[in-house]
């Protein structure tokens, strides 16, 4: 099975075939969405709230990436596998960049990197490009910033903020990133942004424009609802099975109903 690579999300948007990426944090999750034929596992710095109970993915450590890296890229065998590079272990400098990405390409296996930003980490982008590591930038709501913003809010919204956010869009496609998420934007300038750009823009709260979209797993499965922003829709309720399935588990295992005689084993072999 080919896997799917960085150029080739290019050849997708210049097909006009839409890229279909999602989040996976562990080697099961991986598999099951691979076997679903997504072109990019992104695993995401949301690991922090989906998996750690982090109120923020502030907190997240290159540790806690270089970890979970690991397991996606040992269960999924055909999607790029794409890591975030978590807060502060990039914005400080170049080699911070080229450190932090080398650990998760070598330990984790990513085959590409996610760093949010435009213009301040232009530097890295390109040092990283250089260095061999496809880079995917991040605009709009860059969560790694929340507390700057002050909250999960659509950004880009007005004349200022639009030219913003397209100057930082062309800056990073000029460094060399190979596809840009655009997170939390009017629909109407991530359209815009779309049709600008050669490489691909990933869009999650962005619009149908973008020429591929994102969303994080344990949200469009039902399993995590501390947030329920609007661009999230529910594709299975996953987290109410387990509940449900457990429930009924511990019913029968205080009613003496499980194990039953076919879950044991005999005395003859
Ligand atoms: O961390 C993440 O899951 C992300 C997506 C929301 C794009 O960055």
């Amino acid at each position: 099975m080919r896997r799917v690579t960085a150029p080739a999300l290019a050849r997708l948007k210049k097909d006009k075939r839409k890229i279909v990426m999602v989040t996976a944090y562990d080697s099961t999750m991986a598999r099951l969405v691979d076997a679903a034929e997504v072109d990019v596992i992104l695993v995401g710095d949301s690991l922090g709230m989906v998996m750690l109970g982090m109120q923020t993915t502030v907190p997240v450590t290159l540790d806690h990436m270089v970890l979970h890296t690991a397991s996606v890229t040992r269960g999924g065998r055909r999607a790029l596998v794409v890591a975030d590079l978590p807060f502060m272990t990039y914005q400080q400098s170049v080699s911070a960049a080229l450190e932090s990405a080398g650990r998760l390409l070598k330990e984790g296996g990513a085959q590409a990197v996610k760093l949010e930003g435009g213009e301040t980490v232009l530097p890295q982008v390109q040092a990283l490009v250089q260095a061999g590591v496809p880079v995917m930038g991040h605009l709009g709501l860059t969560p790694q910033s929340i507390h700057a913003f002050g909250g999960y809010r659509v950004q880009g919204r007005g004349q200022n903020a639009a030219s913003k956010l397209m100057e930082d869009a062309l800056a990073l496609e000029q460094a060399g990133a190979f596809a840009l998420v655009l997170e939390c934007i009017p629909s109407n300038l991530a359209a815009r942004v779309t049709r600008k750009l050669a490489i691909p823009t990933i869009g999650i709260g962005a619009g149908p424009k973008c020429d591929g979209q994102v969303l994080v797993l344990h949200d469009m499965l039902g399993m995590f609802s501390e947030l329920q922003p609007v661009f999230v829709k529910r594709y299975a309720e996953v987290g109410q099975a387990i509940t449900e399935a457990v429930s009924r588990y511990g019913e029968e295992v205080r009613a003496g109903e499980f194990p039953g005689p076919e879950h044991g084993y005999g005395d003859k072999p």
